[in-house]
């Protein structure tokens, strides 16, 4: 979703501006624009991709130590160059770019019209910018009262940042709901809405918090409230690196990011999975363990394939540690006024740690006094930083908006949180967790081989290409990996493909199945595999093009379907480790083949931020 940079120092800003955009481009966009302050304010800003914005700018170079940069994810008004950010109010001396959306702008767009502004564009951060222009005029105060009175008067959300050509050292940021962080350098400072533009130049940043304003100038920056509270900020250290936002070789960084895969799980497991003391160690819950291990029941709450890491949590805990368990969409949990309460545990699950709706469901829990957990990607992040405690995925950031390792990092976590549990609660024997950490602890070393031959996973994509759909079907823990696959597929290539429980598709999908309809079988050596057989007769009886992902010597699979892929055998439980992955590669290999742009699909963000 949107993205601002802001820069201010000795730098030129405008290619630290567009470098920037550039890095936050895999949040998902549709216009760019960048604002740059000299004595005059240049604003430069258009409909469509960065580079689009970087050959306006060689016509008109806007030289300047200090500015402010938009990547734009429409949500009111269509992209188009006037709705683009940055945006300005009557006199023009002001230039704002925001992430968020100002819920109350339409009440206050008719007043700022009756008081005779004029409107350019339908956004609601147009808006803010005339209702700031309004409160200066009207209380004849100084810009950052200003700034301070009209974010007090609007619902919603923002991360914003500010520049004002009467202050030409100074610019104002602010975050409420919306991600913001400062990148301090020597003697300048930068502004981002992740992490990810700033790299190359700091490792030290300062989350803003919600309600929270910073005044920065080239040698400085101080945190306030919105209320004009002065506070003291920690500075943290980014754990990221420069090589981990590249593409290292590799097409698209989605290709890249399955492909680290083995790297990654191994990585979660680190210092967590002590297979021969037969014990987890996870030290982020480990002052909540005990209210976890009596909890009543688990509420897990994530969205998209965070919810899907969940699912497949939903069969760990209750198998392994016989705990209730209730997986939700983050966004109907919310709204449903949920029965939660000190008894309960809710367990967010999110990559990016900014999914709003996932956001309001942690705070939701919280004020209801549930103990609140999380399994969090990005470190720093806001839900990592609101939950009670939590345990990171450490898969490094994810670039590609279709999620991929941190998909299999989550799951990771899951199992080795129910193990521990299970542990705990007395329900998993010391021969069966013994088992199952074991065979965890051979996962990376098998997703390594799944990543070695990918000569099927290209036959199957090219043959199948330009279907028009796709059904996916799996079982038990395969039943979230049928699901995701599914989602994979329309996300990047714009196939339509539904995920099924197989035994459900006898209630619907059975209807579409014809000799047209690719059937992704997810269909392995476990205590399923007998009725999936029978699934995948009823899918043959009727034509339907069989891809069924399977193990090597499970013959009666091989022998019913038209294709197979194989992925070696482990634990039940742990299976969504592997079959997930040639799920992903097919998604990958059908996007490439229809030239579709793989990092970066149409309509899609990857921290979405708006409910
Ligand atoms: C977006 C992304 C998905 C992601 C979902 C949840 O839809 O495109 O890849 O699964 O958000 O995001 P989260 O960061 O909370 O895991």
């Amino acid at each position: 979703m949107c993205g601002i940079v802001g820069y201010i120092g000795h730098r030129n800003a405008v290619d630290v501006i567009l470098k920037g955009l550039k890095r936050l481009e895999y949040r998902g966009y549709d216009s760019a624009g960048v604002a740059i302050s000299n004595g005059k304010l240049t604003i430069q800003k258009c409909k469509g991709k960065v580079s689009q914005l970087e050959k306006l700018i060689k016509a008109n170079y806007p030289h300047g130590t200090m500015g402010i940069g938009h990547t734009r994810w429409a949500t009111h008004g269509e992209p188009n160059d006037v709705n683009a950010h940055p945006h300005q109010a009557g006199d023009y001396k002001f230039a704002i770019v925001h992430n968020g959306i100002i819920e109350n702008y339409d009440a206050l767009k008719k007043e700022l019209i009756q008081k005779g502004h004029f409107f350019e564009g339908e956004t609601d951060t147009e808006v803010l910018a005339h209702l700031i222009q309004e409160v200066k005029k009207v209380g004849l105060t100084d810009f950052e009262t200003a700034v301070q009175m009209a974010l007090n008067q609007v619902d919603g959300t923002y991360g914003l940042a500010i520049l004002n050509l009467d202050e030409p050292d100074k610019l104002i940021v602010a975050r409420k709901g919306s991600p913001l962080l400062l990148g301090i350098g020597d003697n300048e400072v930068f502004v981002a809405s992740d992490a990810s533009p700033i790299i190359e130049y700091t490792k030290k940043v300062v989350y803003l918090d919600d309600d929270e304003m910073a005044i920065i100038t080239p040698d400085g920056y101080q945190v306030k409230t919105i209320s004009n509270i002065e506070l003291s900020k920690e500075v943290h250290e980014l754990e990221m690196n420069i090589e981990q936002i590249e593409k290292g070789g590799f097409p698209h960084f989605m290709l890249k990011e399955i492909h680290e895969q083995a790297q990654t799980i191994s990585d979660c497991m680190r210092g967590r999975l002590m297979v021969d003391e037969n014990r987890i160690v996870l030290g982020g819950i480990s002052d909540v363990l005990d209210r976890i291990v009596n909890a009543k029941r688990l509420v897990i709450a994530a969205c998209g394939t965070s919810w899907h890491a969940g699912m497949v949590g939903e069969y760990m805990f209750e198998h392994m540690a016989k705990l209730p368990v209730e997986v939700e969409y983050a966004s109907e949990f919310r709204y449903r006024d949920p029965l939660i309460g000190p008894d309960d545990v809710l367990l967010v699950i999110s990559q990016s740690g900014e999914t709003a709706d996932t956001l309001a469901a942690l705070r939701e829990a919280k004020a209801k006094g549930a103990l609140v957990i999380g399994i969090c990607n990005v470190v720093g992040s806001t839900i990592a930083r609101e939950t009670d405690a939590g345990v990171y995925t450490h898969a490094g950031p994810e670039i590609g908006v279709a999620s991929t390792k941190a998909f299999t990092a989550q799951v990771t976590v899951l199992a080795m949180m129910a193990i521990l549990l299970g542990q705990k609660r007395g329900t998993l024997t010391k021969e069966c967790s013994r088992d199952i950490i074991k065979e965890l602890n051979t996962i990376p070393a098998k997703v390594a081989q799944i990543l070695e031959k990918l000569d099927d996973v290209d036959t199957i994509s090219r043959l199948f290409a330009y279907a028009s759909n796709f059904l996916y079907l799996g079982r038990s823990y395969n039943f979230p990996v049928a699901l995701e696959g599914a989602l994979k597929l329309k996300e990047i290539s714009y196939i339509h493909a539904e995920g099924y429980p197989a035994a459900e598709m006898k209630h619907g999908p059975i209807a579409l199945i014809d000799e047209h309809m690719p059937v992704v079988v997810i269909a392995v050596n476990d205590h399923t595999n007998e009725k999936m057989i029978s699934n995948i007769e009823e899918v043959r009886a009727r034509k339907g093009r069989l891809i069924a992902i399977t193990n090597e010597d499970n013959h009666d699979v091989r022998r019913l379907a038209e294709f197979s892929i194989t992925v070696p055998q482990t634990h039940d439980s742990l299976s969504p480790l592997l079959t997930v992955i040639p799920l992903q590669l097919l998604s990958y290999q059908i996007a490439v083949y229809r030239k579709c742009n793989v990092d970066q699909p149409r309509n899609l963000a990857k921290s979405v931020t708006v409910e």
